[in-house]
């Protein structure tokens, strides 16, 4: 084993980057066995340097990222502090400075992940990334190098921990949207200003990472079509019940079946109880990959939280490591396919929609001409009486996405349609 340590930069101890310092100094010999060097912190730095951080050597402790970050001696930089700036100056620095990188910004990598390959390209360094995407669950690098032989074609996942606990707690206690995101909250599941999970933000960037791997093409946040489940109400979980279904965030990445454009997308979805995505309970994360000779594949466990995001880092880190030491590269961007990605209107879907309507002759003929007008072909219809009116479940075949909805936005034109009550895309089947 070679004795002189690779030296590695910290640049962020908050929860993820404090268990990654905790973990290299716990593993230190099984670290340096497996790499074949010892592994040294040489500098962690952070905004605010009075507050203690266990297992961390004040002597190492910078306000100074950008020039912990250029300090030619270092031979990887682990980039946990998050965000787009100064995130992104910081990698592309320590790239020109002969680092290899390993991050977890998944912002900064949906935003912008051409310009940080092509740095890490030009100057010959490696760039990881796999807790970008779900934490501890091996995503990046078994799409990357394991499945890099095969074609993917499908991925449909829940890769946001706290939308997946809201929505749990929605179907087992019947709670409403908000009485579900207070618990998640106090639990620590939802931040203070939960955004970012809530409305599909963290999900899409996701996505979009995944995508891009997946299918060979630049993929980025603008590219996802996003909804979030601020609008989920009680009756729609309800809803999904009485179809022998739940409601999941989906994160859906596909190649069209021409083979020719790709979609990737974030939405509630109702999946049958049948499908394992339904059985993922809480905070946890699981993707589903189909390809052509693997087969399905499903990729399950903690998608958040400091430990588990740090196992990944490390995995990473390992890597680039072993990588310097031989004087290697690991797998760069790519991205040769350069497959369009389509427009959601384009996305072949179903829909349950719950309608409210006068219960007199000529409604569900009325109902049923709109639906056929716009091309779009019924599988079931189901009503329910409610004083006078009633209520009309109707669950497509499937369609594209732009007929769908404008199927429902003339379903709101008609006289006897007193409201559109609700629209859920129906997935997994
Ligand atoms: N906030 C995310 C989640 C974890 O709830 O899954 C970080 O991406």
């Amino acid at each position: 084993m070679r004795t002189r340590p690779l030296k590695v930069a910290l640049l962020g101890c908050g929860v993820v980057g404090s268990e990654v310092a905790r973990i290299m100094t716990t593993h230190a010999d099984d670290l340096a066995a497996r790499i074949g060097a010892p592994v040294e912190l040489a500098g962690v730095a952070v905004r605010r340097p009075d507050r203690v951080r266990e297992g961390v050597d004040p002597a190492l402790v910078t306000t100074d990222a950008a020039a912990l970050a250029r300090r030619e001696d270092i031979d990887v930089v682990i980039e946990v502090i998050g965000g787009i700036e100064p995130a992104r100056k910081l990698i592309t620095s320590a790239f020109e400075h002969g680092a290899s990188v390993v991050t977890a910004n998944k912002a900064l990598l949906a935003e912008d992940g051409p310009t940080l390959h092509e740095a890490a390209e030009k100057h010959g360094n490696d760039l990881y990334y796999e807790a970008a995407v779900a934490a501890a669950i091996p995503l990046v690098r078994p799409l990357r190098e394991s499945l890099a032989g095969d074609k993917v074609n499908r991925i449909l996942g829940i890769v946001n921990g706290t939308t997946n606990f809201i929505l749990d707690r929605m179907d087992s206690t019947g709670a409403g949207y908000g009485e579900a995101l207070d618990e998640a909250t106090a639990l620590g599941y939802a931040e203070a200003d939960p955004t970012a999970d809530v409305e599909g933000f963290d999900a899409a960037a996701k996505a979009a990472i995944l995508a891009g791997i997946a299918f060979h093409t630049r993929v980025r946040l603008d590219d996802v079509h996003r909804e979030g489940l601020t609008e989920i109400t009680a009756a729609d979980i309800a809803s999904a019940k009485r179809m022998g279904c739940t409601v999941k965030l989906l994160a859906i990445c596909e190649r069209a079946a021409d083979g020719r454009s790709v979609t990737a997308r974030v939405h509630p979805a109702m999946i049958p109880l049948s499908h394992p995505l339904a059985n993922v309970r809480e905070a946890y994360n699981a993707v589903f990959v189909e390809s052509d000779a693997a087969g399905q594949l499903m990729f399950y466990g903690p998608g958040a939280g400091g430990a588990p995001t740090a196992s990944a880092v490390l995995g990473d880190l390992v890597a680039a490591c072993r990588n310097k030491l031989n004087g290697s590269r690991g797998p760069g961007e790519s991205a040769y396919a350069q497959l369009p990605v389509s427009p959601m209107g384009e996305v072949v879907t179903r829909y349950h929609i719950s309608l409210d309507v006068a219960d007199k002759p000529g409604v569900l003929a009325q109902v049923a001409t709109t639906f056929a007008e716009h091309g779009v072909s019924i599988d079931t219809v189901r009503q329910q009486g409610k004083d006078g009116d009633a209520w009309l479940v109707v669950v497509t075949h499937s369609a594209p996405d732009a007929a769908l909805s404008s199927t429902v936005e003339a379903l709101r034109g008609l006289d006897t349609v007193r409201g559109v009550a609700s629209i859920m895309r129906v997935e997994g089947e």
